[in-house]
């Protein structure tokens, strides 16, 4: 097994483009404190407090992830695997360099990741899946990695969004244009080219890829990509045994978020059943690039769901994440601030706030439950949630 994936054409081709772009200095990373990892885990899991000592794998972790995650986090024993030597060899330079106690990696392949003999509190798995030949065996394979209750980061392609990329694949096989710095020049110059309004061009001005070699050719020339649409992604998940828990950033896939919430088919999307939901708004949207998913073992109970209108929700603190902000000009009348998140792709993903809401919104501070934040705060702070703007910690009285 471990020989057929390093004699794939992926591993080959990961060897001479390293993705991401290698970084020799990881003092730009920010090491979280209590607060940033206190935010980062209650994203994942609302009901579980914060564990002293997490452990992640950060599977097919390229040059550098796996290292930025030790950095961020000292207090998580992480492990990378990847199977390009390239990769694991400057990941190694990167430990040595930052002194990075809580890390190890290991050249191996996804598909044999129970050769580990460990199973993880939180598997990130970005980028990698859709280049694989058999991508439901290696979900399988991370599935059966995860500790109990544990949870799966997934970034796969997106279909819809990536059209632009598959057009301009298929010029490049038709041209057998190779990835050679004198070729590569080449379809740069070529790309800086392209009409107003190719499919490719809103890719384009959202990436940095144009500008290196090594991630134009992982767009452009690789030898194997896949995307996914909302649909095939979910039946993905569900033949790997894993349970949908919620999109990293939910906001761009509501009927209630941005602009389609003005649209008259809004409320007759919000009828369909939830995953019916999410394929219509992604149609409606067209442009997104990559889905991100976080997800847990089927077999798992789903204790990690939140029901803003159950029992205990007025008991939940909500915590602002750090890209949230609010910005006071060019509002609309009767609104004091527009809400948003800078993390998010889409800039229609605004939540107006009067006077009120946004005093309530600054009144968020991290520990106080939503009941003591005043009148109508439950449901604005659902809102909130909706739009990517808090996390929530229903951790509170919890014995998991
Ligand atoms: C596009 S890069 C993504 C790197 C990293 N996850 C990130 O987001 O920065 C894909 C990585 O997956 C690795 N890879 C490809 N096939 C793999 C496999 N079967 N098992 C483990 N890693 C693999 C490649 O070597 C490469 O480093």
């Amino acid at each position: 097994m471990t020989r057929a994936v390093h004699d794939d054409p992926i591993a080959g081709f990961y060897e001479r483009h390293p993705y991401p772009p290698p970084v020799d200095d990881l003092s730009a990373v920010r090491v979280l404190d209590v607060e940033g990892r206190r935010t980062a885990h209650h994203l994942v899991w609302p009901r579980r407090p914060v564990p002293d000592e997490p452990t992640l794998l950060v599977a097919g972790c390229g040059t550098s992830q796996a290292a930025r995650h030790a950095a961020r986090n000292p207090r998580a024993r992480v492990v990378g695997i990847d199977v390009s030597t390239t990769s694991i060899d400057h990941t190694r330079r990167l430990i040595e360099q930052h002194d990075l106690s809580n890390l190890e990696v290991h050249q191996l392949p996804i598909e044999n990741v129970a050769e580990l003999h460990e199973s993880f509190d939180h598997i990130v798995c970005t980028g990698v899946l859709h280049h694989l030949a058999d991508p439901p065996s290696a979900l399988a394979a991370l599935r059966g990695a995860l500790a109990p209750g544990g949870a799966l980061t997934l970034m796969v392609y997106a279909q819809y969004g990536r059209a632009g990329i598959y057009v301009m694949q298929e010029y490049c096989r038709r041209l057998g244009v190779a990835p050679t710095s004198t070729e590569l020049a080449d379809l740069v110059a070529t790309l800086r080219e392209l009409p107003v309004g190719h499919p490719l061009d809103h890719v384009l001005r959202n990436s940095r890829d144009i500008h290196d070699d090594d991630a134009l050719a992982d767009a452009l020339l690789n030898p194997r990509d896949r995307a996914y649409t909302v649909p095939e992604l979910l039946a993905l998940l569900d033949a790997a045994g894993l349970r949908f828990g919620r999109w990293e950033r939910q906001a761009p896939y509501r009927p209630d978020c941005g602009s389609i919430s003005e649209t008259p088919h809004a409320s007759r999307i919000a009828e369909l059943p939830v995953d019916e939901q999410y394929a219509a708004v992604e149609l409606f949207r067209g442009t997104i690039a990559r889905h991100t998913v976080i997800a847990f073992a089927d077999d798992d109970p789903p204790t990690d769901t939140l029901d803003f209108s159950g029992a205990d929700a007025d008991a939940w603190v909500p915590i602002v994440v750090p890209t949230a902000i609010a910005v006071e000009e060019r509002l609309p009348p009767g609104a004091a601030a527009a809400l948003l998140n800078r993390a998010h792709a889409f800039t229609d993903l605004v939540m107006f706030a009067d006077r009120a809401e946004l005093d309530l919104f600054r009144s968020i501070d991290g520990t106080r439950p939503i009941r003591d934040l005043g009148p109508g705060a439950l449901r604005f702070v659902e809102r909130l949630w909706n739009h990517d703007l808090v996390v929530i910690d229903a951790s509170v009285g919890s014995t998991s």
